[in-house]
């Protein structure tokens, strides 16, 4: 009886320590854990620590496809101290509407501990930019290419005010990219926007902007995006091929050479949907540009192919692999979606 006493005590002071230590680690935690309350974040409040992964889907879609979820996955994993921040259009259009948690991706992703689902407000987000004056003149339904021009618009306001990486949705994470101030080649003397990342407030994506409202002409493709990004690096400093595997520096920013994040160039994008012997190490890139715009035909990840974009899904986004992914019979919907381009 005694004994069972003396265990019974044991047992509480031990809870209690248990309890006592959570206590003193909280403080910490005010600065170094994830907010808990994830839906009552404001952008303000996630992205203005400066560290943010940001992702964009400016139509009203709110059911990512398993590329998009593989993409927020993947990132979420590679940098699990730092906010991934998925900015859709579609939740701010249905604010009375809950969030779509009966969709699989929806509710796969926003049960990642720091992935951030909120609304695309471009309205407020435009304020304090020189975009602010082009937006109000613009009729968005009369626009050519809107969803992609307004997506290029969109990544430059937020990266420079709250700084942060910006990567489209069919890029999948492999291993934290090292850069502060960069953008990405595509190909030699040719910047993609795609993904960049910058200090808040960083002079070169002010210009930008700047020169995006001064340029703009929707007709033209690529003209805000990634011609953009060129147009003003050529202004910064004098650009020059890539030697071997080295990235160029143009003042503070890191020009990353095409391996980083296009080792397999576009022409070739089919080369994700094959069965590879041996697969490559992709050991000189920071993560894998899908170039899902390219995929017009609609190919899928089918669990058990062997593929290449199989065996990534399976490594870099797990989750998306066990949820979305099935077998030849039962097929998984085409990838279509905005944001990736
Ligand atoms: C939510 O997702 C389900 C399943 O994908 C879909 O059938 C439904 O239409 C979606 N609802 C809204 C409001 O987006
Ligand atoms: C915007 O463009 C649409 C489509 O061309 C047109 O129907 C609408 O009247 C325009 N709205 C304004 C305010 O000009
Ligand atoms: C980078 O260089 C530009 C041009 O010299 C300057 O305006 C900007 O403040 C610099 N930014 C940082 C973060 O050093
Ligand atoms: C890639 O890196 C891994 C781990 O560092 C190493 O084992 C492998 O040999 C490398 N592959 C190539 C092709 O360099």
């Amino acid at each position: 009886m005694l004994k069972e006493l003396q265990l019974s005590l044991l047992v509480i002071l031990l809870l209690s320590c248990g309890f006592l230590y959570q206590l003193t680690l909280k403080p910490s935690c005010l600065f170094s854990c994830l907010p808990p309350h994830k839906s009552q974040q404001g952008p303000e409040a996630l992205l203005g620590k400066g560290r943010s992964i940001v992702f964009l889907e400016t139509s009203e879609r709110t059911e990512p496809s398993p590329l998009v979820s593989c993409a927020v996955e993947s990132a979420a994993k590679v940098y699990p101290e730092q906010p991934v921040v998925f900015f859709m259009k579609g939740l701010s259009s249905s604010m009375q509407l809950p969030p779509n948690s009966t969709n699989p991706a929806f509710s796969l992703l926003s049960a990642i501990d720091n992935v951030f689902l909120i609304p695309l407000d471009m309205k407020s987000l435009f304020e304090d930019t020189p975009l602010s004056s082009w937006y109000t003149q613009i009729n968005a339904s009369a626009e050519r290419n809107w969803l992609h021009v307004s997506s290029d618009a969109s990544r430059l306001a937020i990266i420079w005010k709250y700084g942060g990486v910006y990567m489209d949705t069919d890029i999948i994470s492999i291993r934290p990219i090292p850069a502060e101030n960069f953008l990405a080649a595509q190909a030699s003397r040719y910047s993609s926007n795609g993904v960049f990342g910058f200090l808040p407030r960083h002079a070169f994506l002010w210009q930008c902007m700047e020169n995006f409202v001064e340029h703009y002409n929707s007709y033209i493709w690529g003209n805000q995006g990634p011609d953009l990004m060129t147009r003003m690096l050529r202004v910064w400093c004098k650009l020059e091929d890539f030697q071997e595997l080295s990235d160029l520096r143009c003042l503070n920013v890191s020009f990353l050479h095409p391996q980083r994040f296009y080792p397999i160039s576009y022409p070739e994008w089919r080369r994700y949907y094959e069965v590879w012997s041996p697969e490559p190490s992709f050991n000189d890139s920071y993560a894998l540009h899908l170039w899902n715009y390219m995929n017009q035909e609609g190919k899928g990840v089918v669990r058990g192919s062997n593929t290449l974009v199989e065996n990534l899904y399976r490594k870099h986004c797990p989750r998306t692999y066990r949820d979305l992914i099935r077998g030849p019979e039962g097929s998984v919907a085409g990838e279509s979606g905005t944001g990736n381009k």
